[in-house]
């Protein structure tokens, strides 16, 4: 048997007579199998991430191949049955073969006799595969997912316990205009929220069956795609044959949102290494590490490496589509080499959203070394200049006066020395003093890093009540997230009660 023909009842015959005869169980002819290119031709080990899906995979095509009649129903007892035992077995105990479809068929083979190669009937590894690394895949993206929607549940949680906390917002990594870590926790919950979604939208492509697509070009026998697709919990199929048996793009694509929700860790963990080394926020021991050497250090490796894993999860991205770029239809050989990073960098990544969630659900906030921090560097100087704007003065003017106070303003000078050098300034600059549009009072009120949080409320922004406006808003959309999740899980449990049951009725 090659894969360069769909499995058909010949194929069948060919496998059977190698099982019997010559080679003993080899489901492959002689010819091809040894030298030495074996081991480099073999993906026995890297395929022990789709066993299960495998087995799942063989189940569902042979219940539904009694079912069409072009299977006998005892013989495809015999061979669900032989599964079972494959099963129970392990991965670890297959026999020798070129990858984990043949090697379970030579398994099969060897329990059920010739009628064994009858499960290959009307399909090629082209398609099993494909099925397999969906199956597979589709788990790794939906686990991912689940992982987001708690990390939003942390940022949220946290958040609603620090609307009026306020703390120094950065950009260039200088101080900015003071904000709340209600605010800049919820900022993460946007992104992360769009990474969810991304994972979704991913998984809806993913789980889709190319069963029944053969080598690529279709089969002879009066097959049910519809049928396998349904025991195997995928939403549908992917209908064009030669489509079904060699894109990969999916891969990419998951490969893609893991990378994409990896980046928005990177700058989640950053951000809280560089807060945590200001002493605005103090991990929690469980996710802070000791040195060797050094006594006295508590460093957030936690974070590091999730801030690391980015850096994998891009590389896989890139590695994925490099591999899938200018192949052409329908299989090769190439895409043997596509999926299990896919499947481990999705596995990382999940694991790096859970570290993150962990450490900032348990992390704790500063408060009164924010609140010190929170006016450093004339960080309400924005809020001085849209003063005198609404007190009618040119937004452009406003800035000039504000940036020439600010080479003059102190971090310790008193709201009232602030004031008097803004109003130095405005005589300068325009020749009128400040209370042509302003009172000295309201000046030296928007100074205050609370009251300049306080006063910036347009929608979507750090004023508390702002923020308390939003945090249902935010609620809901994670309750929507959680309910498709559950959905998507409590599909794929009923699929695979379904398959179980019409396993048991044949063995
Ligand atoms: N192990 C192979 C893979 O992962 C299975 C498909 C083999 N098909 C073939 N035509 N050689 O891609």
């Amino acid at each position: 048997m090659t894969d360069d023909d769909p499995g058909t009842a010949a194929d069948a015959g060919e496998n059977a007579s190698d099982a019997t005869g010559g080679s003993g169980t080899a489901v492959r002819r002689d010819r091809f199998s040894g030298g030495p290119a074996r081991e480099f031709l073999s993906s026995l080990a890297a395929d022990a991430a789709i066993f299960e899906a495998d087995l799942a995979v063989d189940r569902a095509h042979t219940v539904m191949l009694a079912e069409r009649g072009i299977v006998d129903s005892a013989v495809a007892g015999e061979i669900l049955g032989a599964l079972d035992d494959v099963e129970a077995a392990g991965h670890g105990e297959l026999p020798d073969g070129e990858d984990v479809h043949e090697a379970i068929e030579t398994a099969v083979i060897d329990r059920v006799g010739p009628d064994g190669g009858r499960m290959h009937t009307a399909r090629s590894r082209n398609d099993e595969v494909a099925a397999c690394i969906r199956y597979r895949l589709r788990e790794d993206l939906l686990a991912a997912a689940e992982a987001t929607v708690a990390l939003r549940e942390a940022l949220v949680e946290v958040a609603s316990e620090h609307t009026e906390t306020v703390m120094p917002g950065y950009t260039h990594l200088q101080p900015a205009q003071p904000t709340t870590v209600a605010h800049y926790l919820l900022s993460y919950e946007g992104g992360v929220a769009r990474d969810t979604a991304r994972l979704l939208d991913a998984y809806d492509r993913v789980n889709r069956s190319p069963l029944g697509a053969a080598a690529f070009a279709g089969t002879p026998f009066d097959i049910d795609r519809d049928r396998t697709a349904e025991l195997l919990g995928f939403g549908g199929t992917v209908r064009n044959s030669t489509d079904a048996a060699s894109s990969r793009d999916f891969l990419g694509e998951g490969a893609t949102a893991c990378a994409t929700l990896a980046t928005t860790l990177s700058g989640l963990a950053e951000d809280l290494i560089l807060f945590s080394n200001k002493g605005f926020v103090e991990l929690s021991d469980a996710y802070a590490s000791t040195s060797s050497i050094m006594p006295q250090k508590k460093n957030p490796d936690t974070l590091e490496l999730t801030r690391g894993v980015a850096g994998d999860a891009i590389g896989e991205a890139t590695g994925t589509l490099s591999l899938l770029k200018g192949l052409p239809r329908a299989y090769n050989r190439d895409l043997q080499r596509a999926h299990a990073g896919v499947f481990e960098i999705a596995g990382d990544v999940r694991e790096a959203t859970e570290v993150a969630a962990g450490a900032v659900a348990t992390a704790d906030w500063d408060e009164a070394a924010l609140a010190d921090a929170a006016g450093e560097g004339f960080s309400t100087a924005t809020g001085v200049a849209d003063l005198l704007a609404m007190g009618g003065m040119p937004f452009r003017t406003a800035h000039e006066i504000v940036a020439t106070a600010a080479e003059a303003v102190a971090d310790d000078d008193s709201p009232e020395a602030a004031a008097a050098k803004v109003d130095e300034a405005a005589r300068k600059v325009t020749g009128e003093p400040l209370s042509a549009y302003v009172s000295r009072e309201d000046v030296e009120s928007v100074l205050d890093p609370g009251a300049s949080v306080a006063s910036r409320d347009s929608a979507g922004g750090p004023a508390p009540e702002a923020v308390a406006e939003e945090l249902p808003v935010v609620e809901a959309r994670i309750e929507e997230d959680d309910a498709a999740l559950a959905t998507a899980r409590d599909g794929l449990a009923a699929a695979d009660e379904t398959l179980d049951a019409e396993v048991e009725s044949y063995v």
